[in-house]
């Protein structure tokens, strides 16, 4: 397994791959020992990062992956979690760190993110980055990122918080939702911010398992627009691309999907497994390079998919 260093060098060592823990919530309906057992398939396969966050089932996710913790040695890995976008005022961030801290059983976090920036309570940034600075002076945590944050979002966040860096921006980041790649991901680049993909199998279209006769049933995925029988249909020639290559490279197309995003420069993908297979899967798709060649394919076929958000 390659590492990383999120923000800069020498820092939070990151595998080139993470796992997202947000499967361990209602959301989703994880079985929690799956996804506990996934988390040490995922370590010993050279996996080292986490990422979970408070709004994940209430603070299940956060539970559940303290009892992974507790199993397989908190200081084999990187801890990323999130404060709501609804918990932003100065004390309420305070506490939200320290609720984390006792339901994941750790004395610090790693990596603490806004989750996203809240348009209903308008708490303005200057209280929201003192509080985070607080808490990095404190040692609660070890770095501050940011999540579902815009260019706009991050210029005046960095501008509170002055020499203390914003590490990492999370963000939506797949084969085939790509909008960041206008404005953000330049950004980040330029200023040294990694970004952590999430959604980076568009919640299993790319795993080529679902299509229009065939989408997910009884979780989040009942709203995402993405399954509409429209834009399954429109992805169809995508998937068809995806598939030919896993033949090609002996590879499960979810593994040419992670894979794509893993040859990116400072990008780490954080797909969520919901057992010891899929976590497998995922963290061997860190084990080859697509040839350029492919990766235009990759492209080619983006190009000519369209998603269509509004209702249909
Ligand atoms: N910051 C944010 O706002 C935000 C938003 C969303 C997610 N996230 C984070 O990102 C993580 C991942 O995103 P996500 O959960 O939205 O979507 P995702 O990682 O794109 O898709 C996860 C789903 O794909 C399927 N899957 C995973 N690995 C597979 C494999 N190897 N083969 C076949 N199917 C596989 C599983 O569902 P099935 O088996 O049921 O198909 C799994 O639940 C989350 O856990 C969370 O930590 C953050």
């Amino acid at each position: 397994m390659e590492f990383l260093s999120i923000g800069r060098k020498n820092f939070l060592k990151v595998s080139k791959i993470g796992m997202g823990l947000w499967q361990a919530s209602s959301a989703w309906k994880g079985d929690e020992e799956s996804i506990i057992e996934a988390v040490g398939t995922a370590m010993q396969n050279g996996v080292n990062f986490l990422d979970t966050a408070e709004a994940y089932g209430n603070g299940n996710s956060e539970r559940v992956l303290g009892r992974a913790l507790k199993k397989y040695g908190r200081e084999n890995f990187i801890i990323a979690t999130k404060v709501a976008g609804a918990h932003l005022r100065y004390d309420e961030l305070q506490r939200a760190a320290e609720a984390s801290i006792k339901r994941l059983g750790v004395n610090y976090i790693d990596l603490y993110q806004i989750h996203w920036p809240d348009p209903w309570e308008q708490i303005p940034f200057s209280q929201t980055f003192k509080g985070m600075k607080k808490l990095y002076e404190n040692g609660k945590i070890k770095a501050i990122g940011v999540s579902n944050f815009a260019v706009r979002d991050l210029e005046e966040a960095m501008g509170i918080l002055g020499d203390v860096p914003i590490v990492s921006n999370q963000v939506r980041y797949n084969l085939i939702q790509r909008n960041i790649e206008e404005e953000v991901l330049p950004f980040c680049r330029k200023n040294r911010i990694t970004i952590i993909a999430w959604s980076p199998l568009a919640q299993g279209v790319l795993t080529g398992k679902y299509n229009k006769g065939n989408s997910p049933k009884g979780d989040i995925r009942e709203g995402n627009e993405l399954f509409s029988p429209k834009n399954l249909d429109s992805l169809e020639n995508i998937i068809a691309v995806l598939k030919m290559l896993s033949e090609k490279y002996s590879k499960t197309s979810a593994q040419i999907a992670l894979n794509w995003l893993i040859s990116k420069e400072d990008v780490v993908p954080i797909p969520g497994a919901k057992n010891s297979k899929q976590a497998l899967e995922n963290a061997e798709s860190a084990s080859f390079t697509l040839e350029k060649k492919d990766i235009s394919e990759l492209n080619s076929a983006f190009a000519s998919s369209k998603i269509d958000y509004l209702p249909q």
